[in-house]
């Protein structure tokens, strides 16, 4: 939410950092700005809209050459997505230059307190206050930028990355850092900053991880990591695994057309290395004791949109492989309910970017109420992890595409691989089961592949209803996850009512909703050893059929029993009912880009949405 940039060096900053700012523009992409010191001058230019609108700005009126700069692509919170609005925001002096990523909430109070001091506040932004304050403490600290950025955070609530830039100080960047991302990257003469490693991943895969209230100041040669009070700070530094060409498109239309195809590397990549040959899982990150394990009673996971569907598909997979009683949770109701958690909880935190504001809160919470905390995340070093007690990475590799697709399958591998692990420890009567599950998990990145054969049919079938008013996604047990999951990949990136339910509850209310021709999907279960649920959804979609409906209907090879019940078949490789959602959601996703397509809507930015949701 929001992507930040800053770049101090020998290169042309402003080339650096306008491409920065569209690798990270799947962030927020209402607004973008740039700021740049040359010759003792700041400028700024900044535009509604997205980045090309920025960048059409910059060819019509160009900023001077500098190696200093600052940008920002915005997801906006305080005041709309209007030219004033776009970051950076400058003093009244027009010599200090800020941007920011998340709320300060006191800013109301700080707003009131420079109005009556007589500053004018051009914008309607949280934001515009840091500008403001920077230039009136930086004189009380013999013009050290650091210093006062240090002075002015202490002053502050809320969340915030801040990267401000001054025209008298041009050879150096100041960070801040708050609940917000922010990572340094180290090159030979020359130093970034970012929300992401993706911004400067094309010209270091050397990191520096700020923590929660660090400073810095970023010279060409040097980086100066403090407190908010001024002591040293500790920072861990890494080398990023990935390279600049996995965070680019490849050849394919979309990165999210990418990023469906990489699936079944990503599932390959989180399963690498965690089972032995004996067929023993090995979760050498897991940080967790055997004895801490052997005394959960119960587990909760807690996540946001698409990992808390995967999260519901956890919760069938614990419950029936280890018997403790598994709660599932959105993130932002969890910790304001008064939940009823302790030491003998496990928290399982799930997030693809590490960076979800909510999860952060719930996580936070839960380790005051004493219990422990296995991050299953997509982002090294990011706040998740970092503040769990364990953590349990997913190998999805960067997700661009602001609709999630690769990091929900790993997510799944993850949370299956905690569970049969949690089983292995505490040893239970599903020892066989467990054994042959591990056999079929190891299958599934060559099932994965097979089911991507799926997707010039998902295409065509997207173009047929492609004006239907609203499509509904049935499933029961781990396909009711599946056709949530489906319904909201449909809503966010069709801009379409689309509902996903479990199949059953059907006849309870929402069969009202059926009318002629109104596309019902529906993900079979598994048919081979559940013949009671296969039995019930059939029940199911001849009720749909009954009223009207069309029928899509997703179920395994050699399951003929659901034929005559189906308009349409798209079949899937057979797996165990429980290992299904793995296979089962890839033609929904390709669904909805296909939707998407054809309604000409753009597929990896959706309106209104940004990738790493850093707010509340
Ligand atoms: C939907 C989507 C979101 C995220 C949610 C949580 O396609 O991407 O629903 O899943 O915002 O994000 P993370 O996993 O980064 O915590």
């Amino acid at each position: 939410m929001c992507g930040i940039v800053g770049y101090v060096g020998e290169k042309q900053a402003l080339s650096v950092v306008v491409e920065g700012l569209r690798r990270l523009e799947y962030r927020g992409y209402d607004s973008a700005g740039v700021a740049v010191v040359a010759d003792g001058r700041l400028d700024t230019r900044k535009k509604a809209g997205k980045l090309a609108n920025l960048e059409s700005l910059l060819g019509t009126d160009p900023l001077p050459q500098s190696t200093i700069g600052i940008g920002h692509t915005r997801w906006a919170t305080h005041g709309g997505p209007t030219d004033a609005n776009a970051h950076p925001h400058v003093s009244e002096d027009g010599k200090v230059a800020v941007i920011h990523n998340g709320i300060i909430e006191n800013f109301a109070e700080l707003r009131a307190e420079l109005t009556a001091a007589g500053v004018t506040l051009s914008s309607e932004t949280d934001t515009e206050v840091v500008a403001h304050l920077l230039a009136a403490v930086l004189p009380e600290t013999d013009h050290d930028l650091a210093e006062a950025m240090r002075r002015v955070c202490r002053r502050l609530s809320g969340a915030f990355t801040l990267v401000a830039v001054h025209s008298d100080i041009p050879d150096v960047v100041v960070g801040a850092r708050r609940n917000s991302p922010l990572v340094v990257g180290r090159g030979q003469g020359e130093n970034f900053l970012a929300s992401d490693v993706a911004a400067f991943i094309a010209h270091t895969r050397f990191a520096t991880e700020l923590g929660q209230d660090q400073v810095v100041e970023l010279r060409r040669d040097t980086v100066v990591v403090t407190t908010f009070d001024g002591d040293p700070a500790d920072v861990t530094e890494y080398e990023v695994t990935w390279d600049a060409s996995a965070a680019e498109k490849g050849g394919y239309d979309t990165f999210m057309a990418k990023e469906i195809a990489e699936q079944p590397k990503a599932v390959s990549d989180t399963l690498l290395g965690r089972i032995g040959t004996d067929g023993r899982l090995k979760l050498d990150e897991m940080r967790l004791t055997d004895a801490e394990l052997r005394e959960v009673d119960k587990v909760v996971v807690i996540a946001c949109g698409t990992a808390y569907h995967s999260g519901m598909v956890a919760k069938y997979a614990i419950e029936h492989w280890t018997r403790i009683p598994t709660e599932v949770e959105l993130a932002s109701e969890f910790r304001y309910r008064d939940p009823v958690v302790g030491p003998r909880t496990l928290v399982i935190a799930i997030s693809q970017s590490g960076e979800t504001m909510d999860t952060i809160m719930a996580l936070r919470f839960a380790r005051e109420q004493g219990a422990k905390v296995l991050a299953i995340c997509n982002t090294q070093g990011s706040t998740i992890p970092r503040e769990s007690d364990a953590v349990v990475y997913t190998y999805a590799g960067p997700e661009v595409a602001v609709a999630s697709t690769k990091a929900f399958l790993t997510q799944i591998v993850a949370c299956y691989l905690v569970a049969l692990y949690v089983a292995q420890v505490r040893g239970n009567k599903y020892g066989d089961e467990i054994a042959a599950v591990v056999r079929e998990l190891q299958d599934m990145p060559r099932k994965v592949d097979l089911v991507l054969d799926t997707t010039e049919e998902m295409k065509r079938i997207a173009d047929e209803l492609k004006d239907a008013p609203s499509v509904l996604f049935i499933g029961r047990h781990v396909g009711f996850p599946v056709a949530l999951e489906g319904a909201l990949k449909l809503k966010e990136l069709a801009y379409m009512h689309a509902e996903g339910f479990a199949a059953g509850e059907l006849k309870h209310g929402p069969i009202a909703l059926l009318e002629d021709g109104v596309p019902v999907i529906v993900v079979v279960p598994s048919p081979a050893g559940r013949s009671v649920l296969h039995e019930k959804i059939i029940s199911n979609i001849q009720e749909v059929r009954a009223r009207g409906a069309r029928t899509i209907v997703i179920a395994e090879e050699g399951d003929e029993a659901v034929v005559p019940y189906a308009d349409t078949i798209v079949r899937i490789p057979a797996c165990p009912t429980l290992l299904q959602p793995l296979v089962a959601t890839v033609p929904l996703q390709v669904f909805a880009a296909a939707m998407a397509t054809a309604k000409g809507l753009d597929v990896d930015q959706p309106r209104n949405l940004a990738k790493s949701v850093t707010v509340e």
